[in-house]
């Protein structure tokens, strides 16, 4: 059966203290709305449709650069969550089959949990996703019978008997796409909040002689972040499932804890990564290789056998074949590393192809920006660039070619040749010596005076 998904996102987040709409905070590097469309990606949605209000603008960018074909639909006023989900409704036309409410705010439902949900979906016309809280707060509270869900009743309208339940609503919801859009049009506002709550369509659903179901979750899926400390409690909640996955998947971690993952970093088995990594997001590295202490990287990918670091950045656009060595202190951007190349030590790389094979010295540069446009340097294979080499891009280093150390090198070198742009020694017999002394002699005769 086809599934649809409803990501509610208008909220401001007041309690972020924010000018960034709260949605776009970022979890492992990812904006919160993108964990909740990469777990209800998971259901293989035939249409998902963003309901943006606060930075609409902004939040729709971030929809549309996780799905493309999302829809957006803009709540100017955030009159409730059930008013929130009835704004979808243009936007599902013609949809069939279930459709299942997420919120933008909350990261971590798992794909397995919409599933039993969905599964649900054939003993009950509408399903909610419940946890049993350690401390409920302000949460909605179930009023159910084992899976039998009766109602929902918010906090704000709920009697001391109702708060005293445990059995709270994440906020989740699945039913029949047309049934939902039906209910949530007849909802009234008349609570405590004067909002159009989505809670009710439990109790509309029921005075209809249809039935409702609870599917519960471990109460770590439903966190929902609303303050900066909350935000925290995700980052280090996420990092935590990503680390243990990492070593559980045969990846080394030396120092667990000071490694931070991005929600879509795939690292290979028996691949080691050194104390104080950060993998921001788009990095994929592969079987055995290794990444040692201290690490930037970001947008790149590292092949098996390959080395990085300690003390390494390699941003977005780094692609790195097997057995390429890129030591400390080296910043590459953009750049094509063939098998086999070394970079040891203190080099930036960008905008640059490397053949296999390549050995580039300490201190050497890419001059890829003239201050308007960035310029690529290509460089052969089994070339010796010498340490501090500027290469002028564009610039072309032949194949077995050779640049001298000092060089800065601003025209074509054709294969095997040898360039040298810097000026010619001059040596002067005895002269240190001389200056050394005349230098003393300056020096005494200050300190007379
Ligand atoms: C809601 C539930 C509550 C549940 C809790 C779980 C209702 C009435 N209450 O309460 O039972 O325990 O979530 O976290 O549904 N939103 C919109 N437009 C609106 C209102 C909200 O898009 O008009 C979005 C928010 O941005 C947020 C989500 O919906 O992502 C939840 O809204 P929020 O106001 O936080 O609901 P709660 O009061 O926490
Ligand atoms: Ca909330």
């Amino acid at each position: 059966m086809p599934v649809s998904l409803v990501i509610l996102a208008a909220g401001q987040g007041t309690r972020m203290n924010s000018d960034l709409p709260k949605v776009l905070h970022r979890v492992a590097g990812a904006p919160l709305l993108h964990h909740a469309m990469q777990a209800g990606a998971a259901l293989s949605p035939e249409r998902v449709v963003v309901v943006a209000g606060h930075g609409a603008e902004a939040v729709s960018k971030a929809a549309r650069a996780w799905d493309e074909a999302c829809g957006i639909v803009v709540q100017a006023e955030q009159l409730g969550t059930g008013h929130a989900v009835a704004q979808a409704a243009p936007a599902l036309a013609g949809v069939s089959g279930d459709c299942v409410v997420l919120y933008g705010d909350t990261p971590f439902i798992r794909p397995e949990t919409l599933e039993a949900m969905l599964e649900a979906r054939a003993r009950h016309a509408v399903v909610v996703l419940g946890f049993e809280a350690r401390d409920p707060g302000r949460y909605g509270r179930l009023i159910a019978q084992g899976e039998a869900l009766e109602r929902i009743v918010e906090f704000k309208d709920a009697t001391e008997a109702q708060r005293a339940i445990t059995l709270c609503n994440s906020g989740v919801i699945c039913a029949d796409t047309a049934l939902l859009l039906d209910l949530v049009g007849t909802l009234g506002n008349d609570n405590a909040a004067g909002e159009y709550y989505l809670t009710d369509v439990v109790e509309l659903a029921r005075r209809r002689g249809l039935s409702a179901g609870v599917v519960t979750c471990d109460e770590a899926e439903t966190l929902g972040v609303n303050t900066r400390a909350q935000l925290a409690e995700a980052e280090a909640a996420f990092q935590a499932r990503a680390r243990a996955e990492a070593l559980e998947n045969g990846v080394t971690l030396t120092a667990p804890e000071t490694v931070f993952f991005a929600l879509d970093t795939v690292v290979g088995r028996d691949a080691i990564i050194g104390p104080n990594v950060v993998f921001g997001p788009g990095v994929t590295i592969e079987s055995g290789a290794e990444i040692r202490a201290f690490c930037h990287l970001e947008g790149c990918h590292v092949s098996r056998g390959a080395d990085v670091g300690p003390f390494a950045r390699l941003r977005p656009g780094a692609e790195l074949a097997e057995d390429v060595h890129v030591g400390n202190f080296v910043e590459i951007k953009n750049a094509i590393l063939e098998e086999g190349v070394k970079v040891g030590h203190l080099t930036y790389l960008g905008d640059a192809d490397v053949g296999e094979g390549t050995n580039i010295g300490a201190g050497t540069v890419t001059c890829n920006y003239d201050g308007v446009m960035k310029h690529r340097t290509r460089i052969g294979k089994r070339a010796f660039i010498g340490s501090d080499t500027m290469l002028v891009a564009p610039v072309t280093v032949g194949d077995g070619a050779l640049t001298g150390s000092g060089s800065v090198i601003t025209a074509d070198v054709p294969a095997g040749a040898v360039a040298l742009g810097r000026a010619r020694q001059v040596v002067k017999p005895g002269l240190a010596q001389k200056l050394f002394e005349t230098l003393r002699a300056l020096k005494a005769a200050q300190n007379k005076d």
